[in-house]
């Protein structure tokens, strides 16, 4: 297994050749899921006014392909430009269940700014499976994708 740090440089040069913002996301997606063991389902939502609208995404088709701002752990890392481990989805109040299998889940923001673009929704079938370096290095890959993506217009 590569190290996340690994990944990281993997996900730079891959982003670093490539302009459009979409296929972006759908590399770092790609890249994340094959690489990661415990990422089960790997996702990008993208902020249209008030809701989160699911892009790329790789795992099992889910049925929260839009999710109103605060509703859900991504509602609620959009809310709070924050990102959000929940090691036990069972025992977070907030969850919209995706998978029966997923025990664990991180939602982080891709920010512009002060500005919330969208976030990387990352699910795991272990409990606990996300921890620190697991965060800095998505919200690396959030920053990379944020200086490819365009804010929504008439902002
Ligand atoms: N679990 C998320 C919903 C999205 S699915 O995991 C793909 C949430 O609680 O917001």
């Amino acid at each position: 297994m590569p190290s996340h740090d690994e990944v990281l440089a993997t996900i730079r040069e891959q982003i670093t050749r490539e302009r459009d913002a979409g296929r972006a996301m759908t590399l770092a997606v790609g890249t994340l899921k094959q690489a990661m063991p415990d990422y089960s389902w790997v996702g990008i939502y993208l902020l249209d006014s008030n809701e989160l609208v699911l892009g790329p995404f790789e795992g099992k088709p889910s049925p929260h392909t839009h999710i109103p701002l605060g509703r859900g752990i991504c509602g609620a890392a959009a809310a709070e430009k924050a990102t959000i481990i929940v090691d036990d989805v069972s025992a977070d109040p907030r969850y919209l269940a995706c998978s029966l299998d997923t025990k664990s889940e991180i939602v982080v923001p891709i920010m512009k700014g002060a500005e919330v673009l969208g976030e990387i929704d990352i699910d795991s079938d272990r409990r606990a499976a996300f921890g620190d370096t697991d965060q800095r290095m998505l919200e690396a890959v959030a920053a990379l994708l944020a200086e490819r993506m365009t804010p929504p217009a008439g902002d």
